[in-house]
């Protein structure tokens, strides 16, 4: 019998696991020439803001021992063009359409998640708050416990879908953070965004990425982001999508034993497209070589607590 890979994220439902990530797989127009949408779980949207944005200056991409640096700058056209220009256009996916709302003001999330998520095309709404945000001088919403609840209620408040909020990994207590979106009202959690970094250009004396700095994704961060899960999964109760530097099924195993119920992959499709099919098949390949009838079972199996329950010491030297 084939193991139930179905996992469900508030009021949405994907009969497989994986999610791709945002700013990572466009509405999936890009990849359906070697890539069956409908065997995937699904999309998730590139960001978008109430105004249109340029982004950054370039290079906007920088490529980093096993992973790459991003400093996009949330280009986007901006919530009116994008709602009569492109929306549409993803209702014809076989798969999930997430929406992935991004802001600078509390008052920008709750308009632009409004507006988006009135929307029949959009299955659920993912609030990006690892951006600056203005009235706090450049500090993102994600690492402030109390501007996260403020953000998370308010677009709480505009919809009754799915809403994932998307937690930041450059904060010192994650688990903070997520406590406050649970208790605000998000139906999951996404962790984690990119990693904050940056990388210098040695013959010109000059940061390579023209923002300076910017966000290290692929799998240099996947430590990172399975201890996120990790430490998420033991302080809130609601579903957790894991990602950062997923490649392989072995990956992906990695965060469902963490405590992640989905996962979701991003800069790996860039090199290839078919890893989020293979992943899918090596997790129903595993699942049955261990006799496991579903993924729910295994969720958080290797969450055991922290070293310090055994009298160590730390976990450095
Ligand atoms: C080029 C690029 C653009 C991204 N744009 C967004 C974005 O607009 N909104 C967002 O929430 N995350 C964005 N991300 C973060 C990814 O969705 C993902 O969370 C992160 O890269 C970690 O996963 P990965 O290592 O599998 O890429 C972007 C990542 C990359 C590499």
């Amino acid at each position: 019998m084939k193991p139930d890979l179905s996992v469900k994220l508030g009021k949405l439902e994907l009969k497989v696991p994986t999610l791709m990530g945002s700013g990572c797989y466009g509405s999936g127009e890009e990849f359906e020439a070697f890539v069956d949408l409908s065997q995937i779980g699904g999309v998730v949207l590139k960001s978008v803001t109430r105004a249109p944005r340029l982004g950054n200056p370039t290079p906007r991409l920088v490529s980093t021992p096993a992973g790459m640096l991003n400093a996009i700058g949330l280009q986007n056209p901006g919530i009116d063009w994008y709602l009569e220009h492109d929306v549409a256009k993803f209702a014809s996916r076989p798969c999930a359409v997430i929406g992935s709302v991004a802001g600078f003001s509390v008052d920008d999330y709750a308009y632009t998640t409004e507006r988006l998520a009135k929307r029949p095309e959009i299955h659920a709404i993912e609030i990006n708050i690892s951006c600056p945000n203005v009235a706090a001088e450049g500090e993102t919403f994600a690492c402030d416990p109390k501007l996260t609840q403020r953000v998370v209620r308010a677009a709480r408040e505009t919809t009754d879908k799915t809403l994932i909020v998307k937690l930041s990994p450059n904060v010192t207590d994650i688990a903070a953070i997520a406590r406050e979106a649970q208790a605000a009202g998000a139906d999951a959690l996404a962790v984690i965004n990119t990693v904050r970094g940056m990388a210098i250009d040695v013959d010109r004396w000059a940061p390579r990425l023209g923002n300076v700095t910017g966000g290290l994704s692929g799998p240099a961060i996947r430590p990172i982001a399975v201890l996120a899960v990790y430490e998420v999964a033991r302080a809130v109760t609601i579903p957790i999508v894991g990602q950062g530097g997923i490649e392989t099924t072995t990956d992906a195993l990695e965060f469902f034993l963490a405590g992640a119920s989905a996962i979701s992959i991003g800069t790996a499709n860039f090199t290839d497209p078919r890893v989020p099919l293979r992943i899918v098949e090596g997790l129903r390949e595993y699942l049955v070589r261990r006799g496991v009838g579903t993924l729910a079972e295994i969720v958080g199996k290797a969450n055991v607590g922290f070293a310090n329950a055994y009298q160590y010491e730390g976990d450095e030297g």
